[in-house]
């Protein structure tokens, strides 16, 4: 008997390979970030470096979020640009900050969609870092925490599902969930940041964000590419201060990080396929050099088969529409 076809035999037709398929992508999984502009709720703008993005006011946010809910979006997260950037960020624990009202509104009009609020500073720092600067210019650790919790307050009171700290702080998870708890939301949870690299595929990202840090970089708080152990041990931390979600940050280029966290601990484990990673397969698809629904699907697999539970992916709300997932 011939037992070298054994991979092909189920290979030998598409209800078969769907059969064994071991790894799916679901709509239930994805997470479409979007960019709300304080300035004007008309406000609508094409984010050039990020084809297919926009920076948007309140209002078109609610026309763009409408059309993504009708074609199945589950969930979104939310970053905010600000009208009044100030060194200490205050416009991210503002009340009536640009995201917070985002997120009242939406809650209002889809109380089942997820929204998860991406809770940083550097969206709302003038100096463009993820928290406070001493006059030396060193990121100031400590004296951030109590802020963070602040903007995560303000975020779930607003209605946030779930907040996610995005800043690599050491100890913000640990504050805002003590935060979180006095306050009585017991049951909202935090999706971690966890194992966030000081990567150049965010790019675009601070394109769209207006979140370029003005002097200097992230590499004294965000992770080492070169580093895989360290991963573990920021998610540990980050277990021990009681995230509930962890998240890998770049996505493709650090799969086997998303493995290594998957076989190590027993919470859900986020991607991101930040920015850069969305960018490059658009400009090679406007080239016509690859096909974009096919590469954004395989790369949006390659993360489920890597171990991820859940995607925050630029893709989503094209693909929902598209009936791709
Ligand atoms: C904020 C934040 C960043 C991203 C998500 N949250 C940028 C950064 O750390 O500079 C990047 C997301 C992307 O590139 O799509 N700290």
């Amino acid at each position: 008997m011939n037992t070298f076809h054994r991979g092909r035999r189920l290979r030998s037709s598409r209800a078969l390979r769907e059969l064994v398929r071991e790894s799916r992508l679901n709509r239930d999984d994805l997470i479409q970030p979007y960019f709300v502009v304080e300035s004007d709720p008309d406000f609508r703008k094409p984010i050039a470096s990020m084809p297919g993005q926009f920076q948007l006011g309140l209002n078109q946010l609610m026309e763009e979020v409408g059309g993504a809910v009708d074609a199945g979006l589950k969930s979104l997260i939310l970053f905010g640009i600000p009208v009044q950037k100030d060194p200490a960020g205050s416009q991210a624990y503002d009340e009536n900050g640009i995201v917070q009202q985002a997120i009242r509104r939406i809650k209002d009009r889809w109380p089942e969609l997820i929204v998860v609020a991406d809770t940083c500073l550097c969206e709302y720092t003038s100096h463009g870092h993820c928290g406070l600067v001493s006059p030396e210019g060193e990121v100031r650790n400590d004296p951030t925490l109590a802020l963070l919790a602040r903007t995560a307050l303000a975020q779930a009171r607003a209605g946030a599902d779930i907040i996610a700290p995005s800043d690599m702080m050491d100890g913000r998870v640990a504050a805002i969930r003590e935060a979180l708890d006095e306050e009585g939301f017991l049951h909202t949870p935090i999706m971690s940041y966890a194992v966030k690299y000081s990567s150049a595929f965010y790019g675009p990202f601070r394109d769209a964000a207006e979140s370029a840090p003005k002097f200097g970089d992230r590499k004294t708080y965000q992770m080492d590419p070169a580093n895989w152990r360290e991963g573990l041990r920021e998610a540990a931390a980050d277990v021990e201060e009681g995230a509930d979600i962890l998240m890998v940050k770049p996505g493709l280029p650090y799969l086997d990080v998303i493995r290594l966290i998957r076989d190590n601990f027993d919470l859900p484990v986020a991607a991101y396929q930040v920015s850069g990673e969305y960018s490059q397969i658009k400009a090679a698809a406007q080239l016509g050099w690859i096909d974009e629904t096919a590469v954004a699907l395989e790369s949006l697999i390659a993360f489920k088969r890597a171990g991820a539970d859940l995607i925050l992916s630029y893709f989503t709300q094209d693909l929902l529409k598209a009936g791709h997932v």
